[in-house]
């Protein structure tokens, strides 16, 4: 059994360690030489997961087609606004087993077009004629790649359509320290995956401002009902919101330490540099801060209101003071919870 992730990242490889345990061969595409070398050469990944170590059966390449040669599944693990480069490359390959799924782990959506990233490799499968030959389906839910590469409990979802068994692939993808549920609901999964990032920006900002507990509650509910209101305006199911990839990848991102878009939240209160330049020197995606654009561009479209993740959105892109967006949510008009 072969699996091909894409990407020589965090999640890419600690995923790939996890997956090397139980599948024969593992092997990572990366565009990033000093990446792919270290983990050949030297067994770890130290750019992103310091110094532990990656299992023998798990290999990086630069060459895709090395990758992708008798794959039986394909996990597609870069930011999401590569991710439709990335498709067109896959889609050339001439190598690329028929049959194989293809399973989006990216956490957001194409800013471009306002597409989930599920739907854009469907949109390159189509472009290319190969729609009929590679399901596709989502990875996604509460799991920082630092915890998994520790090997610490974590449970996710597996969701997707076409004709593949993903019930098949749960039982494949699933360990002793990773459980894999699965939902048919794949566009609530995708939705509610990346739209966590805006609140916890939002809760980054709160925290560096010197906000408590009572704040963080409050955007991460209130955040929630944003969640829920998008999410069932673009076809998702409410309960989906309440699952794994919704409260429980809310609840882990806003608290978290790991939480680069938590994380960085809080330095957007804390350094003098303005939110782009921030983004420029970082060395890890803030996914984030394209979800907030892309978030705000659907609920104009949509019609739905979504206040939180229009401040975080001024901040990010507006040079609005954290401390102004903070006291502008505090004074909107009072209102009924449920409204
Ligand atoms: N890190 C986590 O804990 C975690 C968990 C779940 C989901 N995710 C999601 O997985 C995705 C990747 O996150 P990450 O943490 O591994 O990011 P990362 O920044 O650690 O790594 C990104 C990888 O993508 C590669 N890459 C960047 N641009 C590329 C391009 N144009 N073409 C090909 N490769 C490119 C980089 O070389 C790198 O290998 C994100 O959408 C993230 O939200 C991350």
């Amino acid at each position: 059994m072969k699996a091909a992730i894409l990407g020589t990242g965090s999640w890419a490889s600690s995923f790939g360690r996890h997956l090397a345990h139980k599948w024969e061969r593992v092997v990572l595409w990366g565009i990033d030489e000093n990446q792919v070398n270290s983990i050949n050469r030297t067994g770890t990944n130290p750019d992103f997961l310091g110094n532990i170590k990656l299992p023998p059966n798990l290999r990086a390449t630069l060459d895709l087609d090395d990758c992708l040669k008798n794959a039986e599944i394909l996990f597609i693990v870069v930011p999401s606004q590569a991710v439709r480069s990335v498709m067109q490359k896959v889609t050339a390959s001439k190598v690329f087993p028929s049959g194989a799924p293809i399973v989006n782990m990216a956490k957001g959506f194409e800013v471009s077009t306002l597409k989930r990233i599920s739907e854009v490799i469907g949109e390159e499968l189509v472009s290319s004629g190969q729609q009929e030959q590679h399901p596709v389906g989502v990875l996604l839910g509460p799991s920082h790649a630092e915890e998994v590469a520790l090997e610490q409990p974590t449970a996710v979802v597996l969701s997707g359509c076409g004709t593949a068994d993903w019930s098949h692939w749960q039982t494949w993808i699933a360990g002793p320290f990773f459980r894999v549920y699965t939902n048919d609901d794949t566009p609530g999964v995708e939705i509610a995956s990346g739209f966590k990032n805006i609140i916890a920006l939002a809760v980054g900002m709160a925290d560096g401002l010197g906000a408590g507990d009572n704040t963080r509650g409050t955007l991460m509910t209130r955040g929630m009902l944003e969640l829920s209101r998008l999410g069932m305006a673009l076809g998702g199911q409410s309960e989906t919101f309440f699952g794994l990839a919704g409260i429980g990848d809310m609840i882990t991102t806003c608290i978290s330490q790991h939480s680069r878009n938590r994380n960085f939240g809080e330095d957007v209160t804390k350094d003098g540099r303005s939110p782009q330049e921030i983004l420029e020197g970082a060395v890890q995606v803030v996914e984030g801060v394209h979800m907030a654009k892309a978030a705000l561009k659907l609920s104009e479209k949509l019609d739905v209101e979504l206040p939180i993740t229009k401040q975080v959105h001024d901040v990010l892109f507006s040079n609005k003071p954290p401390r102004q967006a903070m006291r502008e949510l505090m004074e909107r008009d009072l209102r009924p919870e449920l409204d």
